[in-house]
C-alpha cells in the first residue's frame, strides 16, 4: 500500500524502508561547512525533520548544542546507523508539537519546508518565530523552484517573505553550488535573522 500523505509518519518510513531517498545528500553540503567556519562559536542548534541526520554529526563535531527531531521511526533507524552514539541528540517527534525546552540560536533548514504541504507553511513558520531567540537565525536551503510535479514544494521570494516577515528579515541569499540533480538550480542557500 502506497501512502500519499506527506504530513503523516508513514509516508515517510515507506520512502526510507524501500531507500527511496533522492533527497539524500550522503553528506554536509559546502554552504554550511562554509557556514560553521565562517561562525566558529557555537550556538544552540534545532534540525527539524532531520532524516539521516549528515548535519547533527557536523554540527557536534563543531562543538554545537544540537538537537534533531523526525517524527518518521524509519527515519530514525537510518540516523541510529549512521550516528551511533549521537543518537541521544535526536529525538522522535513532531515538530509542530514537541515540547522542546527553551529557545534556539538556529533552527536548519534542508528539504523539510519544500516537504510540507504549502497549507503547512504558515504553521511551520509561527514554530520557528516562536522557538527561535531573540537575533537567532533560520539558516540553510531553500527551494524555490519551479517545480513542474511538486512535492517538492517551491517557495517563491513573495511568498517566503509573506511567511517569514516582519519577525525575521533575510541576511543572506546565495545561490547552491552543489545542488543535488534535483534541486540543481532551484535552491538557495539563505539566513533569516529573527530581530
Ligand atoms: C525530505 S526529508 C529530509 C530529511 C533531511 N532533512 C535531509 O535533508 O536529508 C523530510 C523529513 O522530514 C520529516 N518530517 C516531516 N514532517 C515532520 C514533522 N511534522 N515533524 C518531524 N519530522 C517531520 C520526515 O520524516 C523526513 O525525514
Amino acid at each position: 500500500m502506497a501512502f500519499s500523505d506527506p504530513t503523516q509518519p508513514n509516508f515517510w518510513n515507506e520512502r526510507y524502508e524501500t531507500e527511496k531517498t533522492p533527497w539524500d545528500f550522503h553528506g554536509v553540503p559546502s554552504a554550511l561547512r562554509q557556514f560553521m567556519q565562517t561562525n566558529p562559536r557555537p550556538r544552540r542548534v534545532l534540525v527539524p525533520g532531520c532524516g539521516t541526520g549528515y548535519e547533527i554529526r557536523a554540527f557536534l563535531d563543531a562543538g554545537w548544542n544540537v538537537c534533531g527531531i523526525d517524527f518518521s521511526p524509519a527515519a530514525i533507524k537510518h540516523a541510529e546507523t549512521y550516528l551511533g552514539e549521537q543518537i541521544r541528540h535526536v529525538v522522535l517527534g513532531n515538530f509542530f508539537h514537541y515540547p522542546f525546552e527553551g529557545k534556539f540560536d538556529c533552527i536548519y533548514e534542508r528539504t523539510f519546508l519544500c516537504a510540507l504541504p504549502p497549507d503547512r507553511w504558515m504553521a511551520y513558520a509561527q514554530r520557528v518565530k516562536e522557538l527561535l531567540a531573540p537575533g537567532g537565525q533560520l539558516l540553510g536551503f531553500f527551494f524555490t523552484g519551479p517545480e513542474e510535479e511538486p512535492p517538492p514544494y517551491p517557495l517563491g521570494p513573495i511568498q517566503a517573505q509573506e511567511l517569514l516577515r516582519p519577525e525575521l528579515t533575510l541576511v543572506e541569499d546565495n545561490p547552491v553550488t552543489d545542488s543535488l540533480p534535483l534541486f540543481a538550480g532551484k535552491e538557495r542557500w539563505q539566513i533569516w535573522e529573527k530581530q
